[in-house]
C-alpha cells in the first residue's frame, strides 16, 4: 500500500500526470495541525527527508489562504483531501467575507471598522492584494516571490527547539538546512548538532556583549551598540527575521542600538528577546524592530519591551513611534500597551488638557495617542483639531472590561541604569 503511493508519487513527479496529486501552484482542502480543515496553495515540493522516510515521498510547502504567511509550512501528503483540487480563492472579495463570517460565530452580523480591525488584528487575517493600493501591492508580491518558502523550519537554541516562521537569508549554505543550531549566548549559528555541541563546550559568553542596564530579579536588560557588537547583532537580526515578515535590516548594523532582554539563573542570561532602535532617526522611531522570541510570548515581555523603549526615550525628553508596518502581532501589542497608558493617565487627570499634554507626559507620539483614543471612543474631531471627550465612568468601565489589562510585567525605573547617549551639536549651516 505505502509502496503503491510511493509509485504513484514518482510518477506524477516524473511528469506522468496524475491529476489527484498536489503541484506546485494548485489548491486543495488541507488538514491544519488545529485539525480544521483550509483550503491551502501548493507553493513548493521537496523530497521528503525525514529519518525513516515520513509518510509520503516528498514533502509539500503550503500557505492557508486568507491566513498569515506565518502559518504556511512543509506537510505530507497524509494531510492533503486529494478529491478537492479547486481554483485560486485569494483576492476574491467574496469569498474572503465567507472566510471572515466563518471565523466569527457564523452569523452574518455587520460589524464595525474597529471590531473589524481587531478581530482581523486577532485572527492573523492578511489584507488581500485588492484591499492594498496598487504600489503596496506590487512590492508585497516582489516580496512574497522571494520570501516564499521558509527552508529553514526549525531552530535550536539554548534548550528550546522553535519553528522558524518566515525565510531568513542566512549564508546559502545555510539557507538549505532545515535545521540549525544557535548558540544562545553569542548567537553563532551552526548546521551540525556535532559542531554544536562542541561549541558549547568551547563558548565563554554567558551573557550579550554591552552594557546591562537593567537588572530587576531575574530580568536583565543589555545595551548593545551595532557598531562595537557586529557579528552578534547581525546574528540576532538574521535569527530575528526567522519571526518577521517584513524586515530589511541584517547586514547594516551600525547605525541601531540593541536592546537586549534576558532571564537570568545560575547558567547565564538566556535570550528572551529584543529591540533595536536607530541612534538617529529622521523619523521620529523609537523602536525599528521588536521580537519576543515564540517560547517566551504571551507572557508580558512583548509590552514590557515597549515600555522599556518609551522609558528610554521619556529620559530623552523626546516622543517617539515602532517603526511600521507594524506586524500583525506587533499591532496587537502596541495598541494594548498604548490603551492601558492613557486609560491609567486619564483616570488620575482633570480639567482641560490636550493630546500634545498626553504626549509630552508618555512619549507616545500624538497620532498614535488618537487612533487609540478613537477605537475607544474617546475622541471627537471639532473644529479642525482633534478634542480629548471622556468621563471619569467611561475610563472606570473601560478599564474593568477584560479587553485592558495591567501589564504582567512593569518597567521600574529605580532599576534603570542608563543615561540618554550625548547627542553632538548640529553645525550651524553656513
Ligand atoms: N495571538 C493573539 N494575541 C496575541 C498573540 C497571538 N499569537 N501573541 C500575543 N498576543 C497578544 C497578547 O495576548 C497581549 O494582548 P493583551 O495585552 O490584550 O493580553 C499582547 O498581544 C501582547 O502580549 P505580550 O505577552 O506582552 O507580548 P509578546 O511577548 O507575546 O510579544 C511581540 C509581542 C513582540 C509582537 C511578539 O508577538 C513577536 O515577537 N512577534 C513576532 C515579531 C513581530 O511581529 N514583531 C513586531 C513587528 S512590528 C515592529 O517591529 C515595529
Ligand atoms: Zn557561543
Amino acid at each position: 500500500m505505502a509502496d503503491d503511493k510511493k509509485h504513484n508519487e514518482d510518477s506524477n513527479r516524473n511528469g506522468q500526470k496524475n491529476d489527484n496529486l498536489p503541484d506546485i501552484g494548485e489548491h486543495f482542502m488541507v488538514q491544519r495541525p488545529d485539525n480544521t480543515w483550509h483550503s491551502a496553495e501548493i507553493i513548493q515540493i521537496r523530497p521528503n527527508e525525514q529519518p525513516g522516510g515520513g509518510n509520503s515521498t516528498y514533502e509539500y510547502y503550503v500557505h492557508y489562504e486568507g491566513f498569515n504567511r506565518r502559518l504556511d509550512e512543509w506537510i505530507e501528503l497524509d494531510r492533503f483531501d486529494l478529491n478537492t483540487k479547486g481554483e485560486d480563492l485569494q483576492n476574491k472579495e467574496k469569498d474572503v467575507t465567507l472566510i471572515l463570517t466563518d471565523l466569527m460565530d457564523g452569523t452574518d452580523r455587520k460589524i464595525t471598522r474597529n471590531q473589524k480591525r481587531r478581530h482581523d488584528e486577532i485572527n492573523h487575517v492578511q489584507k488581500t492584494y485588492a484591499e492594498m493600493d496598487p504600489t503596496t501591492a506590487a512590492l508585497e508580491k516582489e516580496h512574497e516571490a522571494i520570501t516564499k518558502v521558509k527552508y529553514i523550519d526549525k531552530i535550536q537554541i539554548g534548550k528550546y527547539e522553535i519553528d522558524a516562521w518566515y525565510f531568513s537569508p542566512y549564508p546559502d549554505e545555510y539557507g538549505k538546512q532545515s535545521k540549525l543550531w544557535v548558540c544562545e549566548y553569542c548567537l553563532k549559528y551552526m548546521k551540525m548538532e556535532r559542531s554544536f555541541r562542541y561549541h558549547q563546550s568551547q563558548c565563554t559568553w554567558r551573557h550579550p556583549p554591552g552594557i546591562e542596564i537593567y537588572r530587576k530579579g531575574s530580568i536583565s536588560l543589555y545595551e548593545v551598540d551595532g557598531r562595537e557588537a557586529k557579528l552578534y547583532c547581525q546574528n540576532l537580526c538574521l535569527l530575528a527575521k526567522l519571526f518577521l515578515d517584513h524586515k530589511t535590516l541584517y547586514f547594516d548594523v551600525e547605525p541601531f542600538m540593541f536592546y537586549i532582554l534576558t532571564e537570568v539563573d545560575r547558567q547565564g542570561c538566556h535570550l528572551v528577546g529584543y529591540f533595536s532602535k536607530e541612534k538617529e532617526s529622521p523619523d521620529g522611531n523609537n523602536v525599528a524592530c521588536i521580537l519576543t522570541l515564540p517560547p517566551f510570548q504571551r507572557k508580558g515581555y512583548g509590552k514590557f519591551l515597549i515600555a522599556f523603549s518609551y522609558a528610554l526615550s521619556l529620559m530623552e525628553g523626546s516622543v517617539g513611534s515602532p517603526e511600521k508596518p507594524l506586524s500583525d502581532l506587533g499591532k496587537l501589542s502596541y495598541r494594548s500597551y498604548w490603551s492601558w497608558v492613557l486609560l491609567e493617565l486619564l483616570r488620575d487627570m482633570r480639567g482641560t488638557f490636550s493630546i500634545k499634554d498626553l504626549s509630552h507626559m508618555t512619549s507616545i507620539s500624538q497620532n498614535d495617542i488618537i487612533s487609540t483614543l478613537q477605537s475607544m471612543n474617546m475622541v471627537k474631531y471639532w473644529k479642525g483639531q482633534h478634542v480629548v471627550c471622556v468621563t471619569p465612568k467611561l475610563v472606570e468601565e473601560h478599564l474593568k472590561s477584560a479587553q485592558y489589562k495591567r501589564p504582567p510585567i512593569t518597567v521600574d525605573p529605580g532599576f534603570l541604569r542608563w543615561q540618554p547617549p550625548k547627542k553632538l551639536p548640529k553645525l550651524a549651516k553656513k
